[in-house]
């Protein structure tokens, strides 16, 4: 299957960063916009991201017009008329997109194979609207498209076996990597991310910890690239959105209801990056600096003689009646502070990596022990987590479903652990995949984690998969890649 002439058809951000990675790989490339207006907008985005790699030295001048001069941006869809592919990266409402595969039905020769760029509409739809099912796929890539490198493509029961592979030799000429998926809402990587956004959305919501701490604690404790609410700018929150309803309606799982905030946030036109606000661009809300008055310190729990060493290293005095009782441990603490003497004085910390120390802070803590305990972790080189004495606190109440929503997906059928892996690495730029993660953490921790979150939110998704159990119980500290 020769691919030489594309077409892309929507050229916002992943269109024109498609449209981008084609030229790139040498292949010319029509891009077509409904008006004028979104043409130019289209050419901007073009022109930039070239010029920034220009900038950074990545790209030479040369190059750069080399790259553009294969682009040819037009109005209309008829110029389409040549393509041996076109890739559909239009807003994601079902109706446009089906309008619009019957047009490049009619338009396109009968050997052009039709691509969606959806994040998580259903492929088979698109396919049926057209006279030529067998050639139409999913090619998905993902944000920003020139510097991801994964494509899923997504087949659907009638698709033609080499079309697919024709595709992904393509998508393997542009120097992605392919995941070979079937056609269920959200493919593999958008099924895991977002409903991990989405409840960080919710645990803002709820008031468990700020928007930059739980970006923080994500970026520095898990080690993502972006914390979630970067992330989600980043994508664009209408777009979000709209996968949260599409998984929703697939699974009727109720951690996949979007998020209110999340609504809330598009209806008022704060869409991310794209619109210059979304849950970042306000302007700052300072943290209020304070200091406080701690001299003594007791440090409790598992790993508290090494952590009080830190502080009389730094000059604070142990004491049975400190101003600020540390108990370390990764289970919320009420229950201690309410049999302390001082229960206000209690709190718990939970350590995650090197750098993230997870301050939780129960109904009792006072505001002079909050204070306390941010101040002292900052003080032995930790970033403190402010945070709501809940099962999980912030990192292991969103890692640790979204592990357990890997497993069930490999137990399900619908895809490797190694795909699973790869998917989440070249998607989304995560240091580990999923599988990779839970033998790290060790299955018996995220098992253990997932009960007590089960047990304190009641939530039939957070029931540790059968088959992580399974593998607990017998003993076995890796998954069976064979
Ligand atoms: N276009 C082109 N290139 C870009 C770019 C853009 N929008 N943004 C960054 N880059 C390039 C930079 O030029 C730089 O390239 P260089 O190394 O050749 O100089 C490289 O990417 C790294 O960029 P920066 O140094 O500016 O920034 P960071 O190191 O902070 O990396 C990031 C930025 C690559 C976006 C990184 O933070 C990351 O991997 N984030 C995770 C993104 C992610 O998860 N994407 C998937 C979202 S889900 C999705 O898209 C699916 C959809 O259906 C919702």
């Amino acid at each position: 299957m020769a691919f030489e002439m594309v077409g892309v058809v929507g050229l916002g951000t992943m269109g024109a960063g498609i449209a981008e990675v084609f030229a790139r790989a040498g292949l010319r490339v029509i891009g077509v916009e409904a008006d004028a207006e979104a043409l130019a907008r289209g050419r901007g985005h073009l022109e930039r991201s070239t010029a920034r790699a220009v900038d950074k030295g990545r790209l030479s001048g040369e190059r750069r017009e080399e790259i553009l001069g294969r682009v040819t941006l037009t109005t209309s869809r008829a110029d389409l008329r040549e393509a041996d592919l076109v890739v559909e990266a239009i807003p994601e409402v079902l109706d446009y997109k089906r309008s619009l595969f019957a047009d490049l039905d009619g338009i396109c020769k009968p050997a052009a194979v039709l691509a969606t760029n959806t994040s998580s509409l259903p492929v088979t739809t698109l396919a049926a609207a057209t006279g030529r099912p067998g050639r139409v796929v999913g090619m998905h890539f993902f944000n920003p498209a020139p510097v991801m490198r994964l494509v899923e493509v997504v087949g659907t029961v009638v698709t033609e076996p080499g079309v697919l592979a024709g595709v992904s030799e393509l998508a393997g000429r542009l120097g992605k990597s392919v995941v070979t998926v079937k056609d269920r809402a959200g493919f593999v990587v958008n099924r895991l991310l977002l409903p991990y956004l989405n409840h960080a959305a919710g645990l803002l919501e709820q008031g468990v910890a700020t928007r930059d701490d739980i970006d923080a604690a994500m970026r520095l404790g898990a080690g993502l690239p972006m914390g979630p609410f970067e992330l989600l700018d980043l994508i664009g929150l209408d777009t979000a959105y709209e996968i949260m309803g599409a998984l929703f309606d697939e699974t009727r799982d109720r951690r996949h209801a979007p998020s209110p905030l999340l609504r809330e946030l598009v209806a008022a036109g704060l869409l991310g990056r794209k619109s210059g606000r979304g849950f970042h661009g306000d302007t700052a809300t300072p943290h209020r600096l304070e200091k406080s008055g701690a001299q003594t310190v007791k440090v409790i729990g598992e790993g508290a003689e090494a952590m009080a060493r830190r502080f009389a290293d730094a000059g604070f005095k142990a004491a049975d009646d400190a101003d600020v009782v540390l108990r370390l441990g990764e289970r919320p603490v009420v229950e201690h502070a309410a049999r302390l003497a001082r229960p206000g004085t209690l709190v718990g910390v939970h350590l995650v990596g090197e750098r993230v120390a997870e301050v939780a802070l129960t109904v009792l803590t006072s505001h002079e022990a909050a204070v306390a305990a941010r101040d002292l972790m900052k003080v032995i080189g930790l970033t403190p987590v402010p945070c709501k004495d809940r099962a999980g606190f912030v990192v292991d109440a969103l890692l640790h479903p979204y592990l357990n929503d890997a497993v069930r997906m490999h137990e399900s059928g619908y895809a490797s652990i190694s795909d699973i892996d790869a998917a989440m690495k070249l998607g989304c730029g995560y240091p580990a995949g999923p599988f990779e993660t839970l033998e790290e953490i060790g299955l018996p921790a995220v098992r253990d984690g997932l009960r007590a979150l089960y047990a304190e939110f009641r939530e039939p998704a957070y029931a540790p998969a059968p088959l992580l159990d399974q593998l607990v119980t017998a003993g076995a500290a890796t998954f069976d890649r064979a």
